[in-house]
């Protein structure tokens, strides 16, 4: 018998720094500003890490219990926020913009007590690696700091008089409302904030479901949540999901349903609003994102930024790289030192330094993956290297050759480690595809020749929403735009744009009559309006 494709531990095994303790969160969740414990039934959260027993079998690891709300008690969460809001009125609602940063910077500072709880918790539930887990720690902690100073930018320059056409007007951002906001699970502390802390810092009420995996690593920051916002003004829930958010679409008093998973999901949702007219929707969905390899291309960089672009966090990531379309002048003598890369990556438990290739999340995932790659096989593929063997929770990454269109894995995202490669001939093939995908994310390019990367770019402008030149397809840096065309999204998010995507405009319009001067300039001067003010002049 050969190597194992992956050692999973014994408990012994596991290191002192790795290991969480979450039974003081157990069944916790956050209503009406109050950290509460839930009574009723709880689900036990199992690990994509295995444990090893004497004999050798393999189970899952059970990392902590959550907390699974009813229908009543989801809607209690939406009756807090509704109370908060207040119809518009409500203290947070009609806070000024100093008093909100205030409360959002109070927050971000108390974060960091529970880093390494939060870390720990990415490791075990969804098996992000300690490298990666902390960088989504961090990152979502700079997110929070550069929404801070994106707010006070857009209060200093909205908070100015205009003139035009004989009128006086001020136009500023108002809240919208109750907003819904639902993460997923592979970044579910990231994606989640980038969400929630923009609504919440806009001036609206939230109620945050907590996705089915990666729930967990979000029950450290209630306390902190409870501290720093009032009563109401975040909520955050755990369940079934039909049972918990189907009321809650159902009362149609959702303003705003910010949604970061399938579109087929959520459709439902959606369809479960009374008043769809009222429910804006703010979504990152599913993408196929693929890798262009153009004969002008630096292999070496191509190849590298590939196996990172399809393979990091196992390939469970909307932006990453979901086919490799690669010209047939090089098709061969890219596939063998991809294969060779992908055969070299390090399989390990997610606390092991230098692995990457880590045990997935999703029950079933194995077994699905490999459906796609033998399908892909009955299509004339080949699996290239030493991939597609299966352990439990660990699919080794399968890299698949040549992909045709009759094969699944051609427009289904895998969203795991498989690596479909397919050849082309001309790059109108690339154009083509991407007007048939269902999706519209990225693309990435990889060549050297400016005139006929120029030619892919107007090819594809109209396509996707971003083109990376020589590297992987990629969200960051969150100060850029982040949508989708098609199925891919709705809405943009990014720290300046997220602000806008959680507020509407409001103006206050006068002729410009000397009564209206005057009484303009005393509610500015002495700051009798919150409207009409600003608190970041500098
Ligand atoms: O799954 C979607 C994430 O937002 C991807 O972010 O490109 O920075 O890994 P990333």
């Amino acid at each position: 018998m050969g190597e194992p494709l992956l050692r999973f531990p014994a408990e012994s095994e596991i290191p002192e720094n790795a290991r969480v303790d979450t039974s003081k969160w157990a069944g916790r969740y956050l209503l009406g500003g109050e950290v509460r414990t839930w009574s009723g039934p709880t689900a036990d959260v199992l690990s994509p890490v295995c444990l090893r027993d004497a004999a050798g079998s393999l189970k899952a690891a059970v990392v902590g219990k959550l907390a699974q709300l009813d229908g009543a008690t989801s809607l209690e969460a939406l009756s807090a926020a509704k109370a908060a809001w207040d119809g518009g009125a409500g203290p947070w609602a009609t806070a000024r913009v100093a008093r909100r940063i205030g409360a959002l910077e109070d927050f971000v500072s108390k974060m960091g007590a529970v880093r390494e709880d939060v870390v720990r918790l990415l490791m075990w539930e969804i098996g992000k690696t300690r490298k990666d887990a902390e960088s989504e720690f961090d990152r979502t902690v700079v997110y929070v700091r550069d929404t801070v100073e994106a707010l006070k930018e857009l209060d200093r320059t909205s908070s100015r008089f205009v003139l035009e056409q004989g009128f006086l007007g001020m136009v500023r951002r108002s809240p919208l409302g109750v907003v819904l906001c639902m993460g997923p699970f592979n970044y579910p502390l990231n994606e989640t904030y980038t969400t929630l802390i923009p609504a919440l810092v806009m001036g609206n009420s939230v109620v945050s479901k907590l996705p089915k995996l990666g729930a967990l690593c979000h029950l450290p920051l209630l306390e902190a949540l409870a501290s720093c916002f009032p009563p109401g003004v975040v909520n955050v829930i755990a369940g079934d999901g039909p049972e918990t958010v189907g009321p809650i679409m159902q009362s149609g008093d959702v303003d705003v349903l910010a949604f970061i998973g399938t579109s087929r999901v959520v459709n439902i949702l959606k369809k479960q609003h009374p008043r769809p007219n009222r429910l804006r929707s703010i979504t990152g969905l599913e993408a196929k994102n693929p890798a262009v390899v153009l004969p002008c291309a630096d292999l070496d960089v191509a190849v590298r930024e590939c196996v990172s672009g399809a393979l990091s966090f196992n390939g469970q990531r909307c932006t990453g790289i979901k086919l490799v379309f690669v010209h047939e002048s090089l098709a061969d003598a890219f596939v063998d030192r991809f294969a060779a890369a992908v055969d070299a990556l390090r399989a390990g438990m997610p606390w092991e330094a230098g692995a990457m290739l880590t045990p997935l999340p999703e029950p079933g995932k194995p077994a699905y993956l490999r459906s796609l790659v033998d399908d892909a096989v009955a299509h004339g593929a080949q699996i290239i290297g030493k991939g597609g063997g299966a352990l439990e929770t660990f699919f080794r990454p399968a890299v698949v050759y040549p992909i045709t269109p009759s094969a699944k894995l051609w427009d289904t995202e895998q969203f795991g480690p498989v690596v479909p490669v397919a050849v082309y001939r001309d790059e109108a093939e690339i154009g083509a595809f991407m007007r048939t995908s269902a999706y519209g994310q990225q693309v990435a390019l990889f060549g050297r020749d400016p005139r006929r990367v120029a030619g892919l770019i107007d090819a594809l402008a109209n396509q996707v929403a971003r083109i990376n030149l020589n590297s992987q397809c990629r969200r960051g840096p969150d100060t850029f735009p982040f949508t989708g065309r098609k199925d891919s999204a709705e809405g943009t998010l990014s720290v300046s744009d997220a602000l806008r995507a959680f507020s509407i405009r409001t103006v206050v319009a006068a002729s410009t009559s000397e009564e209206n001067k005057e009484l303009v300039s005393e509610i500015a001067s002495r700051r009798l309006s919150t409207f009409l003010s600003t608190d970041f002049l500098f």
